[in-house]
């Protein structure tokens, strides 16, 4: 029997009741019109929750998890002989990288420490001298770390030097204020099970016109299942997809998206940094370091901490589940350095966030 814990970690999250039960919607074929209205739905709400507009943009979701839909974008919108400027500065910049070599794609490399803001100077001038690049690329909110990266300065530079601009949203959407209009992205991605408090399974993409026209016919298909050209085809002409979909993920994204409206974008975000806040206050009274101290820079849902050099970090990490909390490892040399993460994304709120620092009080000592 599973039993129900508390999800302080980075995705899948808590979901509210609703969402789980339109898992048990009756069961659809994805070429009929029921299926087309569901995800007609789901493509005009994820127009609002990215702050778009129909008329500029457009949105797909993809039968995959988040890495699926970075996939899409970047092997679908580069052309053969032009460049990504990849910004990176943690573990989930990388796997962008991974994902440009894998194609073999132009790649101008932009590697900043982990846990430092990306230098907009650096950034500027490798758009001034390298002509090949077509495409900027860079986490929203680099989650192994919990750093929010410049996105509206950045997007500035798209519109200064004339580059498409995609945006890893995965662990921002629905819990950073994320406007793909004020921000100028092309190309944004995101998840329903982190900061959107819905199901893992599927993935999507907010996508500007203009952007899509300049790639519709110029970038040669490079695959066929994660071709950004196919799905958007398909969505725009009959709200379909190109192979068979999770069509229970959509449902259930579908309420997801009810349930945030219903408590509103801004109340959520707000929910999200308030929890952060006395979260951060409860560490901060434990007397434990954290990574980040610029508070400008720090997500309202991913805070990473160091616990003590004399404690063992799996040890901390499976007592805290047994008292009904599941947290996260840091990765890479972070994890080496003894840091763990606690987020507050989904069904969390201020009470569930005392409860949890009462616990980890407890453990600790
Ligand atoms: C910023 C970011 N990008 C990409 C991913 C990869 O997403 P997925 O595991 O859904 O493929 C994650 C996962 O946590 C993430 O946080």
């Amino acid at each position: 029997m599973l039993e129900r814990k508390f999800l302080f970690a980075p995705g899948p999250v808590l979901t509210d009741k609703r969402v789980k039960e339109a898992a048990l919607a009756p069961d659809l074929c994805h070429r009929r019109p029921s299926f087309e209205h569901v995800y007609g739905e789901v493509r005009k709400k994820l127009i609002r929750l990215f702050r778009a507009t129909e008329e500029e943009y457009t949105t797909v979701v993809v039968s995959g998890s988040g890495t699926s839909s970075n996939e899409t974008v970047l092997s679908s919108v580069v052309g053969d002989g032009k460049k990504v400027l990849l910004i990176t500065n943690g573990v989930f910049g990388n796997r962008l990288k991974d994902i440009i070599e894998c194609y073999h794609l132009g790649l101008n490399l932009l590697e900043f420490e982990w846990g430092t803001s990306p230098d907009l100077g650096r950034i500027e001038t490798a758009l001034k001298n390298d002509q090949d690049i077509s495409l900027i690329s860079m986490v929203f909110q680099e989650t192994s770390t919990g750093m929010v990266n410049p996105v509206h300065e950045v997007g500035d530079l798209a519109v200064k030097y004339n580059k498409m601009y995609h945006v890893d949203a995965i662990s921002a959407i629905g819990g950073e204020e994320v406007n793909v209009v004020r921000d100028h992205i092309d190309f944004c991605t995101g998840v329903p099970n982190k900061a959107v408090a819905g199901q893992p399974g599927v993935s999507f993409i907010c996508i500007n016109k203009n952007a899509y026209k300049k790639i519709e016919n110029t970038v040669p298909p490079r695959n066929v299942y994660l071709n950004l050209q196919h799905h958007v085809r398909e969505a725009e002409k009959h709200n379909q997809t190109p192979n068979t979909p999770s069509v229970v993920m959509f449902i259930t994204l579908n309420k997801a998206l009810d349930v945030l409206f219903e408590e509103g974008q801004e109340e959520v975000i707000a929910r999200y940094k308030k929890d952060a806040e006395i979260i951060r206050q409860g560490v901060r009274d434990l007397h434990l370091k954290m990574l980040l101290s610029d508070e400008h820079t720090m997500s309202n849902t991913v805070t990473s901490v160091f616990l003590p050099e004399d404690k063992n970090i799996d040890t901390f990490i499976s007592t805290m589940e047994e008292r009904g909390y599941v947290l996260y490892l840091g990765k890479g040399p972070l994890l080496e350095q003894n840091m763990f993460q606690i987020a507050n994304m989904g069904q969390i709120y201020p009470q569930d966030c005392k409860d949890f620092l009462k616990i980890m009080k407890e453990v600790l000592a």
